[in-house]
């Protein structure tokens, strides 16, 4: 394993002068607030997040507040975040921090991974950022700053191993403070400097300890990696379809919804996918709502 003391100082040096202010890091913020946080910056980006995070968390300042509203002014709160299951999600976790942890988020791993949607990283975030305690956060950014300084590797692969598992724990620093600090600085990393198509390593503070830049930057030769489309796709007409539902408190007809797209068949493959994944219901007189 590589000694990894000489970069913490420079790299959490670097994350005190050059992280972003971001509403969800203010000291003032609890388990609630950052575990909005982290479930609707897992596909989204930080930008589209901040003001649908600020709306929510007015409405909903705890998870007993949520819980006392209908999933379906989740799913309308979630706005255009994308993948809306993550409201639904997001509210059942609340309904369960309401009935079994007395309205609190629980602060530690099994509770955590026990309540619905939340899952490794999710549960790992929440106990650092929100509870300051050691915990392995392993998201995309961290995973290929890791992959770059230690292995030499431009991207880490598609799902994690259980080596790299192990070696991102070795590197953790034991303390509480110090490994929540690092790991939010690997973050911050990754998102600002070490970024995926377009690293900037003259400005790295880690950039004399990186394999990856002594080697050359070698292209990343690993298994294949997947890249999301979104035009044309269902998850495309899936959100066409909800933005008509949650723009009007009242049920839309099937007439309202068969206009955002053309294809027929997508469109109602579409329908039926939001109904099964209970983010519509269809009523008896064949109009469409949020579920209540
Ligand atoms: N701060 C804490 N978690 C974060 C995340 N997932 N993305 C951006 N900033 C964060």
């Amino acid at each position: 394993m590589p000694d990894l003391s000489p970069l913490h100082p420079p790299l959490t040096t670097w994350y005190r002068h050059n992280a972003r202010t971001l509403p969800w890091r203010n000291p003032d913020c609890d388990a609630w607030a950052v575990l909005v946080s982290e479930i609707m910056l897992q596909q989204t980006p930080v930008q589209r997040v901040v003001p649908v995070w600020q709306s929510w968390l007015e409405r909903w300042p705890s998870p007993t507040a949520l819980a006392a509203d209908s999933p379906g002014e989740a799913v309308r709160m979630w706005g255009k975040l994308g993948y809306p299951r993550r409201a639904l999600r997001l509210h059942a976790a609340a309904v369960e921090c309401d009935s079994r942890f007395a309205g609190h988020v629980p602060d530690n791993y099994g509770d955590l991974r026990s309540l619905p949607g939340i899952g490794d990283y999710t549960a790992a975030a929440v106990l650092a950022f929100a509870y300051g305690k050691r915990a392995l956060v392993l998201d995309t950014n961290v995973r290929r700053v890791l992959a770059r300084v230690l292995d030499g590797t431009e991207f880490a692969r598609p799902s994690v191993t259980t080596a790299e598992r192990d070696r991102a724990e070795a590197v953790l620093p034991d303390n509480d403070t110090a490994a929540a600090l690092w790991s939010i600085a690997l973050m911050e990393l990754g998102a600002l400097v070490c970024t995926s198509s377009s690293p900037t390593c003259d400005m790295c503070p880690v950039a004399a300890n990186c394999r990856w830049l002594a080697a050359g930057k070698p292209s990343y030769d690993g298994p294949a990696r997947t890249v999301q489309r979104f035009a044309g796709t269902d998850r495309q007409v899936r959100g066409r379809l909800l933005d008509v539902v949650r723009g009007t408190d009242s049920a839309v007809p099937k007439s309202a919804l068969d206009i955002v797209w053309p294809d027929a068949v997508q469109r109602e493959r579409a329908l039926d996918s939001l109904v099964s994944d209970g983010l519509l219901d269809p009523l008896p007189d064949g109009t469409y709502a949020l579920p209540k």
